[in-house]
């Protein structure tokens, strides 16, 4: 007997392959935590315990967040608000902040938030740890928690020194000592060191230890609207000649928004060749940056419509919430996937799917486990259902998933939005913003039938 089936869902397309949910139905079996069957939709599927009734929703492997700081969610407002919105100001209130950490206080504020993207769908998380500190109060905590949510999701660490490797005090010992102790990537944050050549130098720190420890290298870089920071061409040559290649993520880069084109296209070669991985933070950084301009207003992010052109990996991150930087935020990566799309002016049919698979697929390259993620047999039971026709649909609408499994149990239900609508002179109807056409073509692709989501039974 299965431990659980989902009966009639559509598999949503992989990264690059074509934009439209697969035509035809399938049933999904799952035993001990994998998937262990993927057959075509039958009234003769063997017995489960559990039986989902998808009802034609989109079903995919689960959300990725590449970037985020936990060490900071819900302290927006602590001990001051960040009233200026830049970057600068932030780091300034969270140095504040950060001398008030406590052990139970940062469990108490990632917990919840870890709560908030399971129930959204997010069961891998790479977050940044401030290691500035010297009494590694966050990290410590962090590398407790990654533990004690395993059995529902994945939480990678990086050790992320905020104010600087070369320029802050015993900075270098400090991210040897979070590598010793246990964290998954390397950090650095070259564009705030004091000068130049100390950026360059915190790169080739943070390159070595990652190589030492056999870690990932995760970069704050360039984030910031002066075109005369170049730290991106450092970090790709580093990973050309390190050979940690695409074990490399660059994040943030909003400087290349100002880059001219002819240097942007010398680096775009670089990064093509290096193989780094980028990530883009549309909602925070089109807050932050731009803030030292008049008019015209740069948008302050990176080149996402030319890097996925030129065939770099891109993905989308939350990058903060609640905190100094942002304070706005749910942990949804739907809603990112979607602001990202208008930041980043992706918003042809396909682009908008692109977006999509930004905040999946594309977002496990970045964090290394794109051999583990799919929904396929003999991959771990991590998926969702998502009662929309396509990935493009869940972004326009927002939807969210229905059901969230992990390690094959349902941990996340929700029911879908639907507005009751009582129009004068008509019957009340549900509105679920749906375009008709859609739902026609949905249908005629064995698409979810009106009226909503999956119905459990078990
Ligand atoms: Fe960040």
């Amino acid at each position: 007997m299965l431990d659980l089936l989902v009966r009639g869902a559509r598999l949503a397309p992989a990264a690059g392959g074509a934009d439209q949910a697969a035509a035809s139905a399938v049933d999904v079996h799952v035993s001990a935590g994998t998937v262990v069957g993927i057959e075509p939709a039958s009234d003769h599927a063997p017995p489960a315990r559990e039986v989902v009734d998808a009802r034609g929703c989109l079903i995919s492997p689960p959300y990725v967040e590449p970037h985020v700081h936990l060490d900071s969610v819900l302290t927006a407002g602590e001990p001051r608000w960040n009233e200026s919105g830049t970057l600068w100001e932030g780091i300034a209130c969270w140095t504040e902040r950060k001398g008030m950490l406590t052990r139970q206080d940062v469990l108490d504020r990632v917990s919840e938030v870890l709560r908030w993207y399971v129930a959204n769908g997010v069961l891998h998380v790479r977050s940044h740890v401030d290691v500035t500190d010297p009494g590694l109060v966050a990290l410590d905590a962090l590398v407790e928690l990654r533990e004690r949510a395993r059995d529902v999701l994945d939480l990678q660490l990086v050790a992320f020194p905020q104010e600087g490797i070369c320029s802050f005090p015993s900075g270098a010992e400090l991210l040897e000592e979070a590598a010793r102790r246990g964290v998954d990537a390397i950090g650095a944050i070259p564009h705030y060191e004091d000068t130049r050549e100390d950026g360059v130098r915190s790169l080739e720190i943070a390159a070595e230890v990652a190589t030492r420890y056999g870690l990932l290298l995760d970069v704050h870089c360039d984030e910031i609207d002066d075109e005369q920071s170049r730290f991106s061409e450092v970090l790709a040559t580093l990973a050309l000649r390190t050979g940690l290649t695409d074990r490399v993520t660059a994040s943030h880069t909003t400087a290349m928004g100002s880059y001219n084109p002819a240097y942007s296209y010398k680096l775009r070669r670089i990064l093509l060749r290096s193989g780094v991985n980028l990530v883009c933070n549309p909602l925070v950084n089109l807050h932050l940056q731009g803030r030292f301009d008049g008019y015209p207003k740069r948008r302050g992010l990176t080149q996402v419509k030319e890097l996925l052109a030129a065939g770099v990996n891109v993905a989308f991150g939350h990058d903060d919430v609640m905190d100094p930087w942002y304070p706005l935020g749910t942990a949804d990566p739907v809603l990112v996937a979607h602001v990202g799309a208008h930041a980043t002016q992706l918003m042809s049919p396909a682009e908008v799917g692109e977006c999509f698979r930004m905040v999946t697929d594309r977002a496990a390259r970045v964090l290394g486990i794109a051999d583990l993620y799919g929904v396929r047999p003999g991959v771990r039971a991590d998926f969702l259902l998502l009662p929309a026709a396509d990935p493009a649909d869940v972004v326009r609408r927002l939807v969210r998933p229905s059901i969230v499994v992990s390690r094959g149990r349902i941990v996340a239900e929700r029911a879908p939005a639907v507005a009751r609508l009582r129009w004068p002179g008509a019957d009340p109807e549900d509105v679920d913003f749906v375009r008709t056409r859609d739902a026609r073509d949905a249908t005629w692709r064995g698409g979810p039938a009106q009226g909503g989501g999956p119905a459990v039974d078990g």
